[in-house]
C-alpha cells in the first residue's frame, strides 16, 4: 500500500482524483435513455484525452473499454457495447485514471427515471454505506473500521453487501494493498496512519449477496438478477480525517 510520503505525491494524487471525478460526472450528465454504452465509453475516452489523463482500465488483465458501464443486476466491471439504456434502469459507471504516474477510482450509480421505491432506497443507501465508510478512514481507526460502517448501513436498510469483490488501497497502481472488504467486525486490520490512501467502493444488492461472472470474463452480476449499486471514492487518510480525492471542483 502506498503511503505519501511528500507533499508532492499528495497533490498528484489530488489531481488524479480530481481528473477521474471531472469524467465520472460528465459522463453521468450524458447517461439518458437511448444512449448505448458504448457511446459513453467513447466520449469518456475523448475527454481523458482532452484533459491530458489515460483510462486506467484499458488493457487492465486485458479489459477492452475505457470504463465499466453496468446496467441493473449488472454489479461491476460491465463492458461498454451497443446496449442502450431505458427508462427506469439504474447504470453504475466507474471511472479510473492514471495521470502523472498516479491513480484515481471513482464509481457512482444514476438512477434513469427510476420509479421503483426499493430501488431509489437501494442506490440512496449505497451512497450512504460509502460516506459512513469515508468516514471511518481517520488515522488511529482500524481498516475493518470502514468495513463494519458499510456493512451496517447496508443491512440496516435490509440489502446485502457483495463478498466476492472488495476496495483495495491506491497510488501508483490502481489495485494496492490492503483489500478493503465492505463487511466484517470493526477493530480489525492494520491502523490506519496519515498518507494512506484507499479506493472505498461498496456494492449493495436489492437481494441475496450471491454474484456471478458472465461468460465475457468481467461482467458481474447477481445470482437473483436483482438490482446492485455502487458507488466509489478515492479517499486519503489525513491528520484531521478523510480527505475525499474524487470530489470536482467547480469546473
Ligand atoms: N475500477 C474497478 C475498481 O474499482 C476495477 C476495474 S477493473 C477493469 O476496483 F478491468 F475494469 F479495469
Ligand atoms: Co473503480
Ligand atoms: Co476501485
Amino acid at each position: 500500500m502506498i503511503v505519501i510520503k511528500s507533499r508532492d505525491e499528495l497533490q498528484r494524487m489530488r489531481k488524479s482524483g480530481r481528473l477521474a471525478a471531472r469524467v465520472r460526472d460528465e459522463i453521468v450528465r450524458l447517461v439518458a435513455p437511448g444512449v448505448s454504452t458504448k457511446w459513453l465509453d467513447g466520449k469518456a475516452a475523448e475527454l481523458m484525452e482532452a484533459l491530458g489523463c489515460r483510462s486506467a482500465f484499458l488493457g487492465y488483465r486485458g479489459y477492452p473499454g475505457n470504463i465499466c458501464l453496468s446496467i441493473d443486476d449488472e454489479v461491476v466491471h460491465g463492458i461498454p457495447c451497443e446496449r442502450r439504456i431505458e427508462m427506469g434502469q439504474i447504470v453504475s459507471l466507474d471511472v479510473g485514471v492514471v495521470h502523472d504516474g498516479f491513480v484515481g477510482d471513482t464509481a457512482a450509480t444514476v438512477m434513469v427515471g427510476v420509479t421503483d421505491p426499493e430501488v431509489v432506497r437501494l442506490v440512496r443507501t449505497t451512497e450512504k454505506a460509502l460516506v459512513e465508510g469515508v468516514a471511518r478512514a481517520k488515522a488511529g481507526n482500524r481498516l475493518s473500521d470502514i468495513s463494519n460502517a458499510i456493512e451496517s448501513t447496508a443491512s440496516a436498510a435490509g440489502f446485502s453487501v457483495v463478498r466476492d469483490f472488495v476496495g483495495h488501497g491506491i497510488g501508483r497502481k490502481m489495485h494496492e494493498e490492503p483489500q478493503i472488504p465492505n463487511y466484517g467486525p470493526p477493530g480489525k486490520g492494520p491502523v490506519l496512519k496519515p498518507g494512506m490512501t484507499l479506493a472505498i467502493e461498496p456494492m449493495v444488492n436489492l437481494g441475496g449477496y450471491a454474484v456471478e461472472v458472465q461468460a465475457d470474463g468481467w461482467t458481474v452480476l447477481t445470482a437473483d438478477r436483482r438490482p446492485s449499486a455502487h458507488f466509489e471514492h478515492t479517499v486519503a487518510v489525513g491528520e484531521d480525517g478523510p480527505e475525499i480525492l474524487t470530489i470536482g471542483e467547480g469546473w
